[in-house]
């Protein structure tokens, strides 16, 4: 049985204090509602973990980063390093993200040894892939997917890739507040997995949590999990609003 797994990417939103702020909104709400059985992550931005990680001493949520360098120290201004993330009790990373593919010029072979530094650091990579509205329309979609998962996971061990996610991100959708359908978005998610399976075998591939992302918000999130295969959700813009997101935990 996989968990259901909502995590918040609060992308370039919120200073310290107002990520201090929405955390402890969330934690509230889950000391409030312990039957809730779903794994909770927040991805603030870098300037927020730390003063994110010593708030809040929930076990129930996780704190995740949305980036990371390959890159362990050295001379790389601006960049973030795995052994940073660790010492902020960071225990996920969201990697490949469409907005660091398309404003960032980032590579599926630099998004690989991202992959790759993660699970050596055993950070929890949450891998985004997803296709343009131009690929949906002339039916590339799955062969787009398929190119990026093979690319990313690429030379990784099955060891590890247990404890990879996968969020299905039709670009199209990010943000723009149209949603795939829930049927879309299934049906992507079971390619997805049977990909994995090419990959890993059945039973890794079993395990690997696969979420859907793109507009999903408080009115649609219930028709989505309510899908065969849909085992969580990337949240971006309602995830900014306690309200909404603890609506989007409480499915
Ligand atoms: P959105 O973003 O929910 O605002 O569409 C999702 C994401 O980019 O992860």
């Amino acid at each position: 049985m996989r968990i259901p797994f909502i995590a918040g990417n609060w992308k370039m939103h919120k200073t310290p204090e107002e990520s201090i702020k929405l955390a402890k909104e969330i934690d509230d709400f889950l000391k409030n509602n312990e039957d809730i059985e779903v794994d909770v992550l927040i991805c603030p931005p870098f300037t927020s973990l730390y003063a994110v990680s010593k708030e809040i001493k929930n076990p129930k949520i996780q704190l995740g980063a949305q980036n990371m360098s390959y890159e362990e120290e050295g001379a790389f201004t601006g960049e973030i390093s795995p052994l940073m993330l660790k010492e902020m009790n960071v225990k996920y990373v969201i990697l490949g993200h469409s907005e660091r593919r398309q404003l960032f010029g980032e590579k599926d072979e630099e998004i690989n040894k991202k992959i790759k530094k993660a699970l050596e650091h055993d950070l929890k990579p949450i891998l985004c892939v997803g296709e343009t509205l131009e690929e949906r329309e002339s039916g590339k979609e799955k062969e787009k997917v398929k190119k990026q998962i093979t690319e990313d996971l690429k030379d990784i061990d099955k060891e590890k890739a247990s404890s990879i996610t996968i969020a299905y991100e039709p670009i199209w959708a990010i943000g723009t507040g149209k949603t795939a359908s829930s049927n879309d978005a299934n049906d992507m998610i079971k390619y997805i997995r049977s990909i994995l399976k090419e990959i890993y075998g059945m039973d890794v591939s079993e395990k690997i949590r696969i979420q859907y992302g793109g507009s999903v918000k408080p009115h649609n999130i219930n028709e989505l999990m309510n899908k065969s295969d849909i085992d969580g959700a990337l949240v971006g813009g309602a995830s900014l609003k306690s309200k909404d997101f603890n609506e989007i935990i409480d499915f």
